[in-house]
């Protein structure tokens, strides 16, 4: 007998950021010189005392099973952090660390919905949500968000969208993939929406430390006394600290639900990794000036990635306030060929791109917004140059 795929993974669509880093690994291999702007990943190292706290735990011996919602000194730092940063008090039974925001994400949503709730997502979204949540059989239901308002939903879109099947808002905020970072007032509108119709939040704030500019990033729950009940937080050091393969994230949610999550867990993966965990305590606990290097990094590249996008007949993009993303509109070459090529669609240029100049970006189709493309600025300033010039020239190949 041959082994069969369940019906619920044969529907899953791998992750396009992943496809696409994986197809120029490809090209590189061939000995092709690409430029990688496809994955959300800081091209930093881990910052070395965190490093150090990592290798300090295994020589210590914390290289055995943990309790498995994580070990009670990060838990701790947690709790502080957002104590600190935004003044809300959570207790440590209230958090749950994992492999990963991504695991995060997967633990509430099966902890949390049945088959045929809603969940409410604005597009464009990060690839993977609408995929966990239809793993968990749940429906995703997406509020198309436009370049003109910098792609943020409205508190009326939200209220016209709500049904009696609702049971969550997804909120990621900065964004990934548009850079958008939501402001005071248009959050609160949202919240009052949230708090009249008695909906869930999952506010996802790993970007929460990458915020460029003047503008304040405000944590969801901070907004009114009545949202910590119905809120939880999604954060974790992937990006903040450039410690993306040492997958740690966590939740902030009520307890009960904290105590469903973390039994879940320890059926499914058991503790995220005990060397991980101290070296994540490391990055909260320790001096936070490596976050100040790398966002300064980041602020410049984005402002350089700025002025490259305004200089390129027919391309633009929405204001970046946060995260490390630009997400520009191409829909100007849309119809057009491009080095011979006819180009339809986000994922024939992004392809082609990718093909005729070695620049990996992601079709804005994988996060649903067709016309747009989305390119990391996590990455040098020299790469980023060389980058932006063969896009130049793709662009201006017009055949
Ligand atoms: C918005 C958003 N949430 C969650 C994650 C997952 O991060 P982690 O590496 O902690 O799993 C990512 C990673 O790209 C992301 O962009």
């Amino acid at each position: 007998m041959t082994i069969s795929i369940s019906r619920v993974v044969q529907s899953l669509e791998p992750s396009a950021t992943l496809a696409m880093s994986a197809k120029a690994k490809e090209l590189k291999a061939q000995g092709k010189t690409v430029y990688d702007l496809s994955v959300g990943e800081p091209d930093f190292v881990t910052p070395q005392h965190i490093c150090d706290a990592g290798t300090a735990a295994m020589k210590s011996g914390y290289t055995k099973y943990t309790l498995a919602s994580g070990i009670p000194e990060l838990k701790k730092a947690i709790v502080e952090k957002y104590q600190t940063d935004y003044k809300l008090e959570y207790a440590p039974t209230q958090v749950v660390v994992s492999n990963g925001a991504k695991h995060s994400l997967h633990n509430i949503f099966f902890t949390t919905l049945n088959p045929g709730d809603e969940v409410i997502i604005p597009a464009p979204y990060w690839v993977s949500y609408a995929e966990l949540v239809k793993l968990s059989g749940a429906v995703p239901v997406i509020i198309p968000t436009e370049e003109p308002q910098n792609f943020k939903m409205t508190a009326t879109q939200l209220e016209q969208t709500i049904t009696p099947q609702t049971k969550m808002l997804l909120l990621c905020n900065p964004s990934n993939p548009t850079g958008s970072v939501y402001n005071k007032d248009e959050l609160t509108a949202i919240a009052e929406i949230v708090l009249e119709k008695n909906l869930f939040v999952l506010a996802d704030e790993i970007y929460d430390k990458l915020v460029y500019g003047n503008q304040p990033f405000i944590s969801f729950p901070t907004l009114f006394s009545g949202l910590p009940e119905r809120t939880v937080v999604v954060n974790g050091v992937s990006k903040t600290y450039a410690m993306t393969g040492w997958r740690v994230g966590w939740t902030l949610s009520p307890e009960k639900l904290a105590k469903k999550m973390g039994e879940l867990q320890s059926q499914e993966t058991s503790n995220p990794c005990s060397i991980s965990q101290y070296a994540a305590l490391a990055a909260l606990t320790g001096s936070q000036d490596c976050v100040v290097r790398m966002r300064t990094a980041f602020a410049e590249r984005r402002d350089y990635v700025a002025k490259r996008i305004a200089g390129i007949t027919g391309l633009s993009c929405p204001e970046m306030s946060g995260a490390f993303y630009v997400f520009f509109n191409i829909k100007h070459y849309l119809g057009q060929k491009l080095g011979g090529v006819p180009i339809n669609n986000s994922e024939q240029f992004c392809l082609e791109l990718l093909t005729q100049k070695q620049v990996a970006t992601v079709m804005g189709s994988a996060f649903g917004c067709e016309g747009y493309v989305r390119a990391s600025f996590a990455a040098g300033l020299d790469i980023l140059e060389a980058a932006f010039d063969r896009i130049t020239e793709f662009v201006n190949c017009r055949t």
